[in-house]
């Protein structure tokens, strides 16, 4: 093993609040004290650093989680907790192949990218100030297996045999027939939407088709805990999108 070296990616984790960082020859300023950035350079991963102030941190590998947590947005970005729900409802796996529709920030392009590995997840976008954002976040976390598209999905999907189609995009009842062609007999259409009108487009638009069709929505509540008692936390993300599945079945 090398250690950790300049340019590579540490999550500096301290009890209260996490950092993800890259490493230079710069300090790093928190309200938990100041971390010398060189202090890293050749310690392995899971190691400690201390700040001026003497406080602890504990220098992590990022995973594609913590990354998508601290990357750079610009659009709306898919929450890990909604993207985990195509895990669960589609079995997407290694190997397999998508196509994104909106790659916006590119979170949600990460996070797959990160489960078909060496699949390829093949990204639209209308938007080149965007995608720039979307190919630097994939590039910095050192993914290969994305190929990005300026181009716009309602015109088509250019790929086939695909495994899955994620759609997060305003119109997404226009994708449906495209994607309908693209998919493998067995695959899915995922759509996000924020509202429930774009929920019933794109539901009604698969009629047209032979597909299974479910719609859910994944709301978390988290729990704190303390000598005192436990119980829910005050605050929580209440609403983020919907979220439908539609299956090729013929
Ligand atoms: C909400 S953002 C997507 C965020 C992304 N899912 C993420 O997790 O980072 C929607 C994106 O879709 C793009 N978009 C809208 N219409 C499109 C189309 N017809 N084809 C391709 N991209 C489109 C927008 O430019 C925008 O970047």
């Amino acid at each position: 093993m090398t250690g950790i070296a300049v340019g590579d990616l540490v999550l500096l984790v301290h009890e209260k609040k996490t950092f993800l960082v890259t490493v230079s020859e710069r300090e790093f300023h928190t309200h938990f004290g100041v971390v010398d950035l060189k202090d890293l350079v050749g310690k392995e991963y899971g190691t400690g650093v201390e700040s001026h102030s003497g406080q602890f941190f504990a220098a992590l590998k990022p995973t594609y989680i913590d990354y998508i947590k601290k990357m750079r947005k610009m659009p709306q970005v898919i929450q890990p907790k909604d993207a985990a729900q195509i895990l669960a409802h589609t079995g997407l796996s290694a190997g397999d192949t998508v196509v994104e529709g909106g790659a916006g920030s590119g979170a949600l392009t990460v996070f797959l990218a990160a489960v078909v590995n060496p699949g390829v997840v093949y990204s639209y976008e209308v938007r080149e100030d965007f995608l720039t954002v979307a190919q630097k976040n994939v590039e910095l976390f050192g993914m290969k297996n994305v190929l990005f598209r300026i181009q716009d999905i309602y015109e088509g999907i250019d790929e086939h045999d695909v495994d899955l189609v994620t759609l997060d995009v305003p119109s997404p009842e226009k994708v449906v027939d495209p994607a309908y062609d693209a998919l493998k007999i067995g695959g899915y259409i995922f759509s996000y939407s924020p509202c429930i009108e774009q929920v019933s487009r794109f539901c009604l638009a698969t009629r047209q088709r032979r597909m299974q069709v479910k719609t859910i929505e994944c709301i978390v509540r988290e729990y704190e805990v303390s000598e005192r008692g436990t119980r829910p936390k005050s605050r929580m993300l209440g609403h983020t999108g919907y979220m439908s599945f539609a299956r090729k079945i013929c």
